[in-house]
């Protein structure tokens, strides 16, 4: 039983119940993606018990490795109120007792995340957990979440633990099993670095706080603390590492290292009596041009230089790095960011005299590569090709590195997409070819912003921060590649055409540079065709595609709402905020629907001009517009306020007994055939949850339950499947997507499950608003390059004149040329127009 059960059991009757609500049982299953997806900042084994190892994410919760070298997520529980339990800045394994495992976890440390973080204790191994709240914030997505590990266990005295707080807060210490926490004064630098001091929001401009702290277990005896402790901090204008003898009372700066350049990791070799130290300029995980790998000799008391590379091959600062327990002077470290051509890694065998790298290059552009690439349990994830033609595989973000210490063949790494690593390690030192295989199996990270499950073709389509997107035809199988024609750094917007519902249209994130963001596909998402009449530089936002798919519609907030049809360029539409919640009718080629504000508009002219019709309660934000893809004018909005629906094209609303805030909303198949949809919505209806109504929001059964919390309900998405009764999708935003069925009948609780898990949703919603802003930053400026698969259609029969550039060249009821000129191809971009664009 989780300690969230138990919880919840005990407040239940301190609950105020504001509406019955029924339960049912569901069984939740991520939608498989299966190669992580987001950044692994850590990857730590515990020294004492064979195969036990944890990675941690920066917005998805922590993992467990099992032996068949899949993933086993354990923060699934977190729900709205504990939503920043999935950003997880440290992670701790116990080397005395291995059943207990630690999590530091908690968002951001600022306004974005209102909450405090906590230590999360397990004596489970991460089947339960219980806080420890500490008196400050916890940042598992700031800058430098790549450092550490910033908790540690003492290995002799496991009651013993020290914390690295960021911030300016300092090193923490606990004497309970991390119970309770005290501030250790005596360190005479917190960790002072900024990433951007000319930051305003409180994200860059953090102060970096402590970078790691690990013991040294060779100092001391069991049973009493362990006296030598190493302690590195996020600070470049002076001494950043630091030492004490006695157990943390007192500390000394180690000397002979570059203080420009900041410790990410320190990690003992206990036989060499050594600690080694990898450094950059930057705190990561983006950054870093220069760094250096140290070496200190305890014995000795002396620093040496042991950077792997140097001159014009060193343009990079170092992360990963980790040392055979097996093998005294096998030590590995990773080029935190070697962003071009590909990343590296550096092995010694000798304790940093020399070193091999895992590739080198040949003669330029060729490239000896001294392993074998391995994608096949995530097909999606490589290899890129550079512009160049180099072929990219190794990864970027390159803060976690781990040699399994029972096993020297086997070995893991973290990148800013997922995890590689291989059994096969020791060929490095022989045949020099390893196997670099995608083993982050079990491990869904995603951000993920639209879903989409059409009424034919593939169940889902997924638009997600980082990844383009995905058509998921088998929910169970990693798809094979993302959305082709990639321009993005991310997909925000998918809407289907109701009359003609395998052409599709996408919107997507980029920067100028990325050129067009929107894309049509008419096949369902296995083609796409950019769509030249979208501006270029302009990104983000949700788009809506006409019942007969020749109108888009694209609002976002930075650059307002904006219509094209027949793929010609977009026009402002004044009549509408920037940023409306905006839908098409699934019927009725010329009517959009959108609300913002407090009001719901209306387009009947295809979104050229919307009218507002009506007032939505006392709202003021509206989360979502849905229609009833049967019935023209039927239509759902979530709002702050509620839940409101409409027969009439919005000419009046009802607002929904119940539901005091509701955010993404959607409707799926109906409980009988021909009845009405059942709707699904993230709501706060008695308390916050997922919820389905199968008599249009009359009676609601909530389908989450205590283990699956899905985190920030605000930043959240959720989509029926109009083909499955029951069948529901919640994307969420740092866990990939899950797919939920129903598993039992419902149950009309009284005091039970449904009011019991939500005792702070007052807080909760101020979290969620916060949390949609930030969530860019979990990863990866994803460099995918991108292979034109514009799908050109053959034109045998020409009419006439090849048509020139950018010119139409099909469609229904077009006569004109069906060929294009030199260089461009005719594509499909929906039935009504084929354009001549570049091939
Ligand atoms: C120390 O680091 C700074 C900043 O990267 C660099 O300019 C300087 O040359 C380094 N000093 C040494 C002695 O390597
Ligand atoms: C550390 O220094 C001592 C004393 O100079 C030396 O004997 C020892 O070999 C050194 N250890 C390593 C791992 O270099
Ligand atoms: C490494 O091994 C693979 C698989 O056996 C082989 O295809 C590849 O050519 C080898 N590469 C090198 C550099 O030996
Ligand atoms: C909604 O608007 C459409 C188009 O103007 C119209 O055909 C339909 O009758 C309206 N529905 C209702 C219920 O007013």
């Amino acid at each position: 039983m989780r300690w969230l059960t138990l919880l919840s059991t005990l407040l239940a009757s301190a609950v105020p119940f504001v509406h019955a609500v029924s339960s049912q049982a569901y069984t939740w299953k991520n939608v498989k993606i299966g190669g992580g997806g987001g950044f692994i900042p850590g990857i730590i084994f515990n020294p004492s018990q064979k195969g036990l190892a944890y990675a941690r994410t920066d917005i998805g919760g922590a993992y467990k490795l099992n032996s068949d070298d899949t993933w086993t997520p354990l923060l699934d529980f977190a729900d709205n109120a504990r939503w920043n339990y999935w950003g997880v800045d440290a992670l701790a394994t116990d080397p005395v007792d291995p059943t207990r495992l630690y999590l530091a976890t908690g968002m951001y440390t600022n306004s974005w995340d209102p909450n405090n973080g906590q230590i999360l204790i397990s004596t489970d191994q991460g089947q339960t957990f219980t806080p420890s709240v500490l008196p400050f914030k916890v940042g598992g997505n700031m800058p430098g979440r790549g450092m550490g590990e910033r908790l540690a266990v003492d290995p002799n005295s496991n009651n013993i633990l020290f914390f690295g707080a960021r911030s300016g807060n300092g090193l923490w210490k606990s004497t309970d099993h991390g119970t309770t926490w005290a501030k250790v004064s005596s360190l005479p630098d917190v960790g002072t670095y900024e990433a951007d001091p000319t930051d305003t929001t409180g994200y860059n401009n953090d102060k970096q706080g402590v970078a790691f702290v690990t013991f040294d277990s060779t100092s001391g005896s069991s049973g009493t603390a362990t006296p030598r402790i190493f302690v590195g901090v996020g600070t470049n204008t002076g001494s950043n590492l630091f030492m004490s003898n006695d157990a943390g009372s007192t500390w000394s700066a180690l000397p002979g290292t570059n203080s420009s350049w900041m410790p990410h990791k320190g990690v003992l070799s206990p036989a060499e009596h050594s600690l080694y130290i990898s450094t950059s300029d930057g705190s990561g995980p983006y950054d870093g041009t220069l760094g250096a790998l140290y070496k200190y000799n305890i014995t000795s008391g002396t620093m040496a230089n042991i950077t792997p590379v140097s001159g014009g091959d060193l343009y990079f600062g170092f992360g990963g790095l980790a040392v055979d327990l097996q093998k005294p002077g096998t030590v590995m470290v990773a080029a935190l960011n070697c962003w071009w051509p590909d990343g590296n890694a550096f092995r010694s065998t000798d304790g940093g005299q020399t070193w091999t790298r895992l590739w080198d290059w040949a003669s330029y552009p060729t490239m000896n590569r001294f392993y074998t690439y391995d994608d096949s349990l995530a097909p999606w994830l490589g290899p890129d090709v550079t512009a160049s033609g180099i072929v990219t595989q190794i990864g970027w973000m390159m803060e976690a590195l781990a040699i399994d210490p029972f096993d020297s063949n086997h070995w893991l790494y973290g990148t800013g997409a997922t995890i590689y690593g291989g059994h096969d390690l020791l060929k490095w030192d022989t045949t020099r070819n390893v196997t670099i295989k995608s083993l982050a199996d079990g491990i869904e990270e995603t951000a993920v912003q639209a879903l989409l499950s059409p009424p034919t073709g593939p169940s889902l389509l997924s638009g997600l921060l980082d990844e383009e997107g995905f058509v998921h035809s088998n929910l169970n199988v990693a798809p094979s590649s993302e959305f082709a024609t990639s321009t993005s750094t991310g997909i925000t917007g998918l809407d289907y055409a109701g009359n003609s519902p395998a052409t599709i249209v996408r919107v997507g994130n980029g920067d100028a540079s990325d050129g067009k963001q929107i894309a049509i596909s008419p096949d369902s998402g296995t083609t796409w065709n950019l769509d030249y009449g979208s501006p270029d530089g302009v990104s983000g936002g949700k788009v809506a595609i006409s019942a007969d798919g020749d109108i888009v519609l694209w609002s976002s907030s930075s650059n307002g709402v904006q219509v094209s049809q027949y793929t010609n360029a977009f026009t402002t539409v004044s009549t509408l905020p920037a940023g409306a919640a905006i839908a098409s009718d699934k019927k009725v080629d010329s009517i959009f629907y959108a609300g913002s504000g407090s009001s719901f508009y209306l387009s009947t002219d295809g979104g050229k001009t919307f009218t507002a019709t009506s007032k939505l309660g006392s709202s003021s934000s509206v989360s979502k517009v849905i229609v009833n893809p049967s019935v023209t004018g039927d239509v759902w909005v979530s709002t702050d306020t509620g839940l409101f629906h409409s027969t009439n094209n919005g000419t009046t609303f009802t607002a929904i007994s119940g539901v005091t805030q509701a955010w993404s909303i959607s409707l799926g198949a109906p409980a009988t055939t021909g009845g009405y949809p059942a709707v699904f919505a993230i709501a706060n209806i008695g308390s916050v949850g997922y919820f389905r109504s199968d008599d249009q929001g009359s009676t609601w059964v909530q389908i989450n339950d205590a283990a699956h919390g899905f985190g920030s309900a605000g930043a959240n998405v959720i989509s029926g499947d109009p083909r499955i009764y029951g069948r529901v999708y919640v994307g969420t935003n740092g866990r990939g997507i899950f797919y939920g069925d129903t598993a039992g009948t419902t149950v009309t609780s009284s005091a039970s499950a449904s009011s019991s898990s939500h005792t702070t949703s007052s807080s909760s919603s101020s979290s969620s608003s916060s949390k949609t802003t930030s969530s860019m930053s979990t990863s990866s400026s994803h460099t995918t390059s991108t292979v034109s698969s514009t799908s050109s259609s053959p034109s045998t029969s020409s009419t006439g004149a090849a048509q020139g550039a950018y010119g139409q060249c099909g469609g229904n009821g077009w006569t004109g040329a069906t060929t294009c000129v030199s260089g461009y191809s005719c594509v499909v971009q929906n039935a009504y127009y084929s354009q001549c664009v570049p091939s």
